[in-house]
């Protein structure tokens, strides 16, 4: 049993317990110093003079872009190398008790010293670990010393932050407690359930836990409002529930498991676990179900990034990216191509996405120089096992990916002798046929596919198991290994009407979708003439605005534009949906460019978080809400020729005036079966199932769209044309706990966007406020991502600040403008 303990952080008194676990944030009062010595892990070493820094914390971000570093265009040209990060920490009484270290991720080749003593290594840079310190800490005075090596590179195809990048936890309890992600909490329905009905009758809540030491364990179940619902006693028991409170994208019901554990009759530890009541399950024919009700899977990849803040987990920046795209209508999330933050699964738990939770961008074969393939062999069954048991309580996790585009779908694959660029481009290039299974082959592939399906039904049966793949012959070696549960492509629109014939019974879906290139503001016209680039993945693709068109009419070779997918998606019921690449754009993979373009160009929404035209197609066809979107500006040469394309629900046609006369009303096409599965359209139409357009020349004034439903207005909305740039706006793009994101306009005199405005801004802040971050969308900005000032970029740009305080922002040419936190 544990006494009253106190422990002390080096700044501040940071917990008093008695009898229960205590989990302390250890985030603060880290030193940071980014070299390299032997000597730093030493207890006594002197770290007076490093800097003082917080965690979660990107090194990276903080360099500047250059084509010289390791990490190349593709990794985001931001600095990798080894960095060493220590922390003091008291305390003052140690009992008979355990002491555990968590972090929740390193990136990467982290290893731990607690008082000069190396207590472990972990090479994934996405895996959370803990280590049990408790016999190298002491009474008093400790320090804790990380090493963080990331000087390999290129490791990965995107950007991928440097340093503890994740929350770390210290946590103390009873000899006697719960193990690390020690509980199984599943929550299944009635027999039949999620075939319509029979989601009311008696649910079962299977609860394990495992234990460290010995003592017995009682289990509370607690519903949404508080209320004791069931209880269960042991380390496998069983809480049986009536017409639970169901967890939905809607109505995201979040239940608890409190879990005591006593000896001697005491309680000595108490451990919560969220779980969820849902059923779902996909079928061959009809695609998706969740509780009984049949909708698509509208989701998006993401990968770990904030844009400005890098990979630094903050809640407010994750927060503010969920937001973002649940407002465009999605309804699920990809955590491409690796274990996400747990921060991502909490939130997808309380706001209803769902989670495909995936592992790996590799397996035995690399696909860059330094990636994880060098440690599968050694690690793949830790990091893949402790994935599967920190994530499968979270109601929000539905699938898991053992892997993205792994080379081990082909017997050969000559990625891993290619550069980080090429390999990105030749990941979808196509294989031919002698490099696919043959028929009644056991192909080592398929064993390894295998090995892996086993490793995650070890410790959960629940979920299907799927990988994302980007070769869809059925003759994939994964797919011949028979352990994956649902087919998901990445790509390949044109080979959908095959997949029933390829591959009876198996559900279906997109893994992965689309891949548009897109700059935010940039209008390659005419609208209806499509790019794709590169033409061949050994050939650059140039053009000297390194730019891609924000109309739906560029997109990658592999790949198709917006509507194309959908389309596909939409008038296929066996399709359960999709997964586009990407929601967010994010630093690095800059194709179909190189340096000086560092950031991708594949986001609906740009690396600033201001959404790209394509954000409101799938508003328009995914949400309810009344909505009209009118693109792009009215800034134009006077007699230029001008593509306008009006996105809306709600509503039968559109009519666009341009200076009050009507340009004609248009309405969107029924659907085109003809041109479905086609690959490589070079045109789109000015009317299509999902848009409608107007060719219209241009002559300043104002352009206005009017919705309509049986004759009445639904929507309506004008663009002016801007005078010069006089005026800098701030408003609140989104206000976390601890971060204001700030959106920075330049208007003209009577508040109209500049959409040609490049106004070097400059900011600054008083009070306790401070700026972390700057960023506009800009793909080939070569600004700083920490610095205070940034251009303005077709009209706009972001500041980030943390605190409260006054922020100001001023350029010469503008009147200035000041914002309150
Ligand atoms: C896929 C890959 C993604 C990204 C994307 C770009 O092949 O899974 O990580 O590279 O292509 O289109």
């Amino acid at each position: 049993m544990i006494k009253k303990m106190l422990l002390v952080s080096a700044m501040a008194v940071i917990g008093l317990t008695t009898l229960a676990r205590e989990r302390q944030n250890f985030d603060c009062d880290w030193r940071f110093m980014l070299a390299d010595s032997a000597q730093m892990a030493q207890a006594d070493y002197n770290d007076s003079f490093w800097r003082k820094i917080d965690v979660p914390h990107d090194w990276a971000r903080e360099g500047d872009f250059f084509a010289g570093h390791p990490s190349g265009a593709g990794g985001g040209a931001l600095p990798g190398g080894i960095g060493w990060y220590r922390k003091h920490f008291r305390i003052e009484e140690l009992k008979d008790e355990k002491v555990y270290l968590e972090f929740d991720g390193v990136y990467m080749n982290s290893t731990v010293f607690v008082n000069g003593r190396k207590v472990g290594y972990r090479p994934y840079g996405y895996s959370s670990f803990e280590y049990d310190i408790t016999t190298y800490v002491r009474e008093g005075d400790n320090v804790v010393a990380v090493k963080v090596d990331n000087s390999d590179q290129p490791n990965s195809r995107w950007y991928s932050g440097c340093g503890i990048y994740r929350h770390v936890w210290l946590t103390r309890t009873a000899r006697v407690h719960v193990g690390h992600w020690g509980t199984k909490v599943i929550a299944s329905p009635p027999a039949g359930g999620g075939r319509g009905g029979r989601l009311s009758g008696r649910w079962k809540v299977n609860i394990e836990v495992a234990l460290e030491g010995r003592g017995t364990v009682e289990n509370t179940l607690i519903d949404p409002t508080g209320r004791i619902v069931g209880r269960s006693k042991g380390l496998k028991s069983v809480i049986t529930v009536a017409r639970p409170m169901l967890w939905s994208c809607e109505t995201p019901n979040i239940y608890k498991v409190r879990t005591e554990v006593k000896v001697g009759g005491k309680v000595v530890d108490t451990y919560e676990t969220t779980t969820g009541f849902r059923s779902f399950r996909f079928d061959a024919q009809t695609g998706f179900w969740l509780n009984g009700k049949n909708f698509k899977l509208n989701g998006v990849c993401e990968h770990h990034d904030f844009g400005c803040l890098g990979a630094a987990l903050s809640e407010d920046a994750l927060h503010r990216k969920l937001t973002k795209l649940k407002a465009m209508g999605v309804n699920s999330v990809r955590s491409s191509h690796n274990p996400p933050a747990p921060e991502l699964l909490n939130m997808s738990d309380t706001m209803g996405l769902i989670v495909m939770d995936e592992s790996f961008d590799m397996w035995r074969r690399k696909k860059t120089q330094n990636d994880y393939a060098r440690f599968f062999d050694e690690w793949h069954e830790r990091d893949l096992s402790d994935l599967i048991l920190r994530d499968r309580n979270h109601p929000s996790v539905l699938m898991w990916s053992i892997g993205n585009e792994v080379l081990e779908q082909w017997s050969s694959a000559e990625a891993d002798t290619l550069t980080l660029e090429q390999a990105n481009l030749i990941l979808n290039a196509g294989h031919d046929a002698s490099s696919l299974a043959k028929d009644g082959e056991r192909s080592v592939q398929s064993l390894l596919t295998q090995h892996l399906a086993e490793i995650v039904k070890r410790y959960d049966t629940s979920r299907p198991i799927l990988a994302g793949c980007n070769e869809p012959s059925p003759n994939n070696h994964l797919f011949k290994s028979g352990a994956i549960d649902i087919i998901g492509f990445n790509y390949h629109h044109q080979w959908v009407k095959d997949v029933p014939q390829n591959f009876p019974d198996k559900p279906f879906i997109f893994s992965e979708s689309v891949s548009a290139l897109q700059t935010r503001g940039y209008y390659k016209m005419p609208s209806d003439s499509v790019t794709w680039a590169p033409q061949e993945w050994w050939l650059p693709y140039t053009d000297p605005t390194y730019m891609c068109s924000a109309y739906d009419n560029f997109h990658a070779s592999w790949s198709s534009t917006h509507e194309e997918t959908w389309d596909v998606i939409k008038h296929n019921s066996f399709v359960g949906g999709q997964y586009i690449w990407t929601g967010f754009d994010y630093i690095g993979e800059p194709t179909p460019y190189g340096f000086p373009a560092r950031s991708s160009y594949f986001g609906l929404i740009d690396l600033a978080g201001f959404p790209k035209d394509s954000y409101y197609m799938y508003q328009s066809e995914w949400t309810s809400k009344p909505m009209l979107h009118l693109f792009p500006h009215w800034n134009w040469m006077p007699g230029q020729t001008i593509d306008l394309w009006a996105y809306y629900n709600n509503a039968d046609e559109v009519e666009l005036f341009v200076n009050g006369k009507s340009q004609g009303v248009r309405r969107k096409t029924a659907e085109n079966p003809a041109r479905r599965y086609e690959m490589h359209n070079l045109t789109t139409s000015l009317n299509t199932e999902y848009h409608v357009g107007w060719r219209v020349t241009y002559e300043p004034g104002e352009v206005k769209a009017v919705s309509r439903k049986d004759g009445r207005t639904v929507c309506e909305q004008v663009i002016k044309t801007a005078g010069a740039p006089a005026q800098i706006r701030l408003t609140a793009d989104y206000k976390g706990r601890e971060l204001t994101f700030v959106a920075v306009e330049v208007v003209d005199k009577d508040g109209n966007l500049c959409p040609w405005a490049e106004d070097q801004i400059y900011f600054s802040v008083d009070g306790e406020a401070e700026i972390v971050g700057t960023d506009n969308g800009c793909q080939t900005s070569m600004e700083r991502f920490t610095s205070p000032r940034r251009k303005a970029f077709f009209g706009k740009c972001l500041v980030v600040v943390k605190g409260k305080g006054e922020l100001k922002a001023q350029s010469p040419m503008l009147k200035e403008a000041t914002f309150r936190l």
